[in-house]
């Protein structure tokens, strides 16, 4: 079975002014879907076909660049899509527990997200992750992804210029600075953090 285009959870105008519609529109409906269709072109050959994504992920890595670019980058923004919201969530009890020993506040994880999403070298993605019971801030180069990671990924944005370019042109810390401001979604985080494993792509 071919993976689909997940919809986005909200509609093209939510994330304004941090994202805009034109944005999104670009990103979800060109970049995000030729990730899956080239995804779907090359799972076939690698004998991999019908395996969920997470596995495909898992058995290009090293293997097979083009699969595994591919297909981490259709995980890596069906995770995103979900990250941010039209207002920000409030985080669970335990989230914020844990956020508090972390980093003694959110406002600090969003500093810190900031921080390491601005400095991050060329194209990428910033996480807030949870591993053995402890957050950190991570960062991943290109396309690389913390589905497959053994790690449990609970918030990402993505640094990549395709994502904030129409809106903010090469000023990054601008993009980092609204999206952090009140687009974050908490009760996600907070639903990979009960969870305890990595997020599932839907299909
Ligand atoms: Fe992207």
């Amino acid at each position: 079975m071919a993976f689909k285009l997940i919809d986005l959870p909200y509609e093209n105008t939510a994330l304004e002014p941090a994202v805009s519609a034109e944005t999104l529109g670009f990103h979800h409906g060109k970049h995000h879907q030729t990730y899956i269709d080239k995804t779907n072109a090359l799972v076939e050959g690698a004998d991999l076909d019908g395996k969920p994504l997470e596995d495909v992920i898992k058995a290009a890595r090293g293997s097979n660049q083009a699969l595994f670019n591919n297909a981490a980058q259709s995980w890596n923004h069906g995770f995103y899509w979900h990250s941010m919201c039209a207002s920000e969530t409030s985080a669970s009890d335990e989230l914020a527990s844990m956020i508090k020993d972390a980093f003694g506040s959110a406002d600090e994880v969003k500093k810190q997200l900031r921080e390491r999403g601005a400095g991050h070298f060329a194209s990428g993605w910033v996480w807030l992750a949870e591993r053995g019971g402890t957050l950190s801030i991570e960062e991943t180069h290109d396309g690389d992804t913390l589905a497959d990671q053994g790690i449990n990924p609970l918030l990402t944005i993505d640094v990549w210029e395709h994502a904030y370019y129409l809106d903010h042109q090469n000023a990054r810390p601008k993009y980092l600075e609204a999206v952090t401001k009140d687009k974050l979604n908490w009760a996600f985080a907070s639903e990979n953090l009960a969870r305890g494993t990595a997020w599932k792509y839907p299909g």
